[in-house]
């Protein structure tokens, strides 16, 4: 199997390759991104600069290196979307298109693309499983909808394996967030760690689901090598934790005993979380392929500080 993988610079992209090319082989897993800074400093060849929206690139790469499935992480997240929504229209809606029609034109044998908890809206009920309410107030959310639908709909109608995991807020220390909302359980461990303050863009008591990069990686895995005939929706919800801002400053002050926290909410964002549920419910990818998280907020807190603080204050 020869993967190409878009959107290969980013927070995901970056953990992900290396646990692509360890299993399928670094021959076997192309990356590309439009960020060429990081793609010729981060990744080893074989690695091709692709804008996602140029429909002629993406076909150069396919028949290039003779593709069979594409793991579509190009994209603008929902903080940055809302500052920009003709990108995140061009990248996220245009982009999607593009690889979908290049997937069924070349007939390749799966596109993987990542959802995420922005598809819920205000009008979601509670801890929604995979089939809910599904009304966001966000251009982000509203794209992985559309792509959620469209999936589906080539699946249907053309026979290609669209699938995918309905990712919550992802935390990791390798490579820093991308302007999501979550992106503040990432950005107070580096304060944490380096000023031993931080200001959270969102109120105490803001709860958010969440998930450790450890577990997003298996979780690719997994559902990449689920038998299709397992698979009962194509977009699947995963969860790692749920925490509140107030219990994540209360889990890292256990171990950085000086740590101070201040909350200023910032309204865009602010509203951004609001709108999203606290919880999902994974009892279909449990059920389905044997999904099981490993990494709660404590066994989280301390891997994240150790490799944080290795990382940063080596430098
Ligand atoms: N990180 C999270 O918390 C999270 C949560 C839910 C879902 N997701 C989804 O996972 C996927 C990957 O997210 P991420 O956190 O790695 O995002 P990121 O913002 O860190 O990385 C996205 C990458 O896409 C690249 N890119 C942007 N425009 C492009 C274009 N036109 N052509 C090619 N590349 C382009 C960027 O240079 C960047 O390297 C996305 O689909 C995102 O919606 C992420």
């Amino acid at each position: 199997m020869k993967f190409l993988v878009t959107g290969a610079c980013g927070q995901i992209g970056s953990e992900l390759v290396p646990v692509l090319r360890q299993r399928y082989g670094r021959y076997n897993v192309v990356v590309s991104d439009i960020d060429t800074t990081r793609l010729m400093t981060v990744f080893d060849e074989p690695s091709v600069k692709a804008d996602v929206t140029i429909r002629k690139e993406i076909e150069n790469v396919i028949e290039a290196y003779d593709i069979d499935v594409i793991i579509h992480l190009a994209a603008i997240l929902s903080a940055r979307g809302e500052e920009n929504p003709s990108l995140a229209w061009r990248v996220n809606v245009e982009g999607l298109y593009n690889i979908l029609e290049i997937a069924r034109e070349y007939d390749l044998d799966m596109v993987f693309i990542p959802s995420s908890i922005a598809v819920y809206g205000p009008e979601t009920p509670d801890n929604p499983g995979d089939i809910a309410i599904m009304r966001p107030k966000t251009l982000y959310g509203i794209s992985k909808v559309l792509t959620e639908l469209l999936g589906e709909y080539y699946y249907m109608k053309y026979g290609l394996d669209v699938r995918g995991l309905r990712l919550p807020g992802v935390i990791s220390w390798k490579a820093k967030p991308g302007g999501g909302t979550t992106d503040y359980a990432v950005e107070a461990f580096y304060h944490a760690i380096l000023r031993r303050e931080y200001v959270f863009w969102v109120r105490p008591d803001t709860r958010l689901p969440m998930i450790y990069m450890p577990d997003v990686l298996k979780a690719f895995i997994q559902l990449i090598e689920a038998d299709d005939n397992k698979l009962t929706v194509r977009f699947y919800n995963v969860q790692g934790m749920s925490f509140s801002a107030k219990e994540l400053e209360e889990a890292i002050r256990k171990y950085i005993p000086d740590f101070k926290a201040y909350y200023k909410p910032d309204p865009l964002r602010q509203k951004i979380a609001d709108s999203w549920p606290k919880t999902i419910d994974d009892t279909r990818a449990r059920r389905d392929w044997g999904w099981r998280p490993e990494w709660d907020l404590e066994k989280m807190t301390v891997d994240m500080i150790e490799n944080l603080s290795k990382m940063l204050l080596k430098q």
